[in-house]
């Protein structure tokens, strides 16, 4: 296929660096996106010819790309300058692939969150659904075989994406593939839950990349091992693996945390706090492998267990919307609603609330909020990695103590300075939670600074670079 542009750099994700929403009038509103990507990105310098292709994932976006020659180029403005094409993929077909197989199939299979006594279900309507999943896949490819020039880099985001590779490098052999995943990667004995033509299909399109990479080393021997196990020995294509731990970017983290906004927040939220307590803070996305009810129930066993903690203590969590579109989503929030305010009503006071739930989802409060922690309870079922573990000790004013799951990405790199749960494990969780709140203040500081060294070692940008490297042709394949 042609290329009718010429970007030498190309990233590919279902959510793009800008967002759009129609304002009073008609007028659309742009609203830029953060993360390891934009800011890793932003490493390769505006000299270079970059592009980034993502989904229209509103009307909003749907209509942005209409009043911007089909999505090819959106406004600078509105981009922070960054390229970006976004796929107007009619909306049917994205529901499905979106909220139908990446989120509730392939999400649930990498997270381990199916109740397998009922559930997952592949019947016709799935098979309808895979249809559309690799109708967008289709689509993504396209546009990158078309934006693409001769020899360049392409690297693709993700489980919405597992078989756009494949199909790339069929339209564009010349091409530089990488893939990576940003979730964790199922063990063999959970990935062929799936029908086994799905399983090998999706292997087989990650598999048409370069290199395909993962998170943590954990999650690359899963990928290998569902390789062997569903596609038989070896890596057939001779995709090379790699590891690229995403750590925090701290100059940013620590410019941000001290504007004035934060300040106002931290103001707020000592008073919501009140005066002498200590507390315990928690920040995700409402995501059913984040755990937030099994945190407030180990949170209910502390204050149960040890009564010396009541008054004395509040649990700052904030959960932010989510995946709304998903009844089981909108039911997960309302439990940790539910469950919040069952605590509340049970243990509370007149002058003490024991947990401060929002969720609104406010960037500068989640910083007040980081500054604030004696404690970080980070207690996932399966996490990729788990930005906000590597954040909090690097914000933190004091340092705090990170209650970690093991079963997050970040336990590989902050482990030895965390004190470790099991998720599932509601006494144990509160055991972490009350030697948390007991650690010696220089322990905790010195925990801390180690912590956020390790949280640090490979900032956003240095993580981007080394995959577009590891993509260069001089790379042993
Ligand atoms: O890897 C998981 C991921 O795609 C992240 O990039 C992001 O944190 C999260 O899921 C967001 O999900 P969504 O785009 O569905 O809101």
């Amino acid at each position: 296929m042609a290329s009718t542009h010429s970007a030498e750099v190309l990233v590919a994700s279902n959510r793009g660096p800008v967002s759009y929403e129609v304002r009073e009038g008609g007028a659309l509103h742009a609203k830029r996106g953060g993360g390891g990507l934009v800011s890793g990105l932003s490493a390769i310098g505006p000299h270079t010819d970059a592009v980034w292709v993502c989904a229209a994932l509103s009307d909003a976006d749907r209509e942005a790309v209409r009043r911007s020659h089909g999505g090819r180029r959106l406004s600078a403005d509105a981009t922070g300058g960054q390229q970006v094409r976004m796929l107007d993929i009619d909306a049917t077909v994205f529901a499905d692939a979106y909220n139908g197989v990446a989120n509730s199939v392939l999400w649930f299979v990498h997270h381990m969150l199916y109740q397998t006594p009922l559930e997952p279900v592949f019947d016709a309507e799935f098979r309808r659904q895979w249809a559309s999943y690799e109708a967008y896949n289709r689509a993504f490819a396209e546009a990158l075989a078309e934006e693409a020039a001769e020899g360049a880099a392409v690297v693709i985001q993700d489980y919405h994406l597992a078989l756009a590779p494949r199909m790339l490098r069929q339209l564009r052999p010349d091409l530089r593939i990488g893939h990576f995943s940003h979730t964790p990667w199922a063990p063999p004995d959970y990935f062929r839950l799936l029908p086994d033509d799905i399983a090998a299909k999706l292997l087989g399109g990650i598999l048409g990349a370069d290199r395909a990479a993962f998170l943590t080393r954990r999650w690359a021997d899963a990928f290998t091992d569902c390789c062997h196990a569903v596609l038989g020995p070896g890596i057939p294509s001779g995709t090379r693996i790699g590891v690229h731990g995403l750590g925090a970017d701290a100059d940013f983290l620590r410019k941000r945390a001290h504007e004035p906004d934060v300040a106002e927040r931290m103001t707020a939220l000592r008073a919501e706090i009140g005066e002498g307590r200590k507390t315990i803070v928690r920040v995700d996305r409402t995501e059913l492998s984040k755990n937030i009810v099994r945190g407030l129930l180990a949170y209910r066993q502390l204050l149960d267990d040890r009564p010396e903690w009541r008054e004395r203590v509040v649990h700052v969590a904030f959960a932010y919307p989510s995946r709304q579109d998903l009844a089981v989503y909108r039911d997960y929030t309302s439990q940790v609603r539910r469950v919040a305010e069952e605590i509340n009503s049970r243990y509370g006071t007149p002058g003490w609330t024991p947990v401060v739930l929002h969720v609104k989802d406010d960037f500068a409060r989640s910083l007040a909020a980081y500054r604030l922690a004696d404690v970080a309870l980070v207690n996932p079922i399966r996490d990729g990695m788990n930005l906000v573990a590597k954040e909090i000790p690097v914000v933190s004013d004091e340092g705090c103590a990170l209650v970690l799951s093991r079963e997050a990405g970040a336990f590989e790199e902050l482990g030895d300075d965390a004190l470790t749960v099991n998720p599932y494990d509601i006494g144990g969780t509160a055991s972490a939670l009350h030697r948390a709140l007991t650690m010696p203040l220089d322990e905790r500081a010195e925990r801390t600074k180690r912590l956020a060294a390790a949280a640090t070692a490979l900032p956003p940008t240095q993580w981007f670079l080394d995959q577009l490297h590891a993509l260069d042709p001089d790379q042993s394949r």
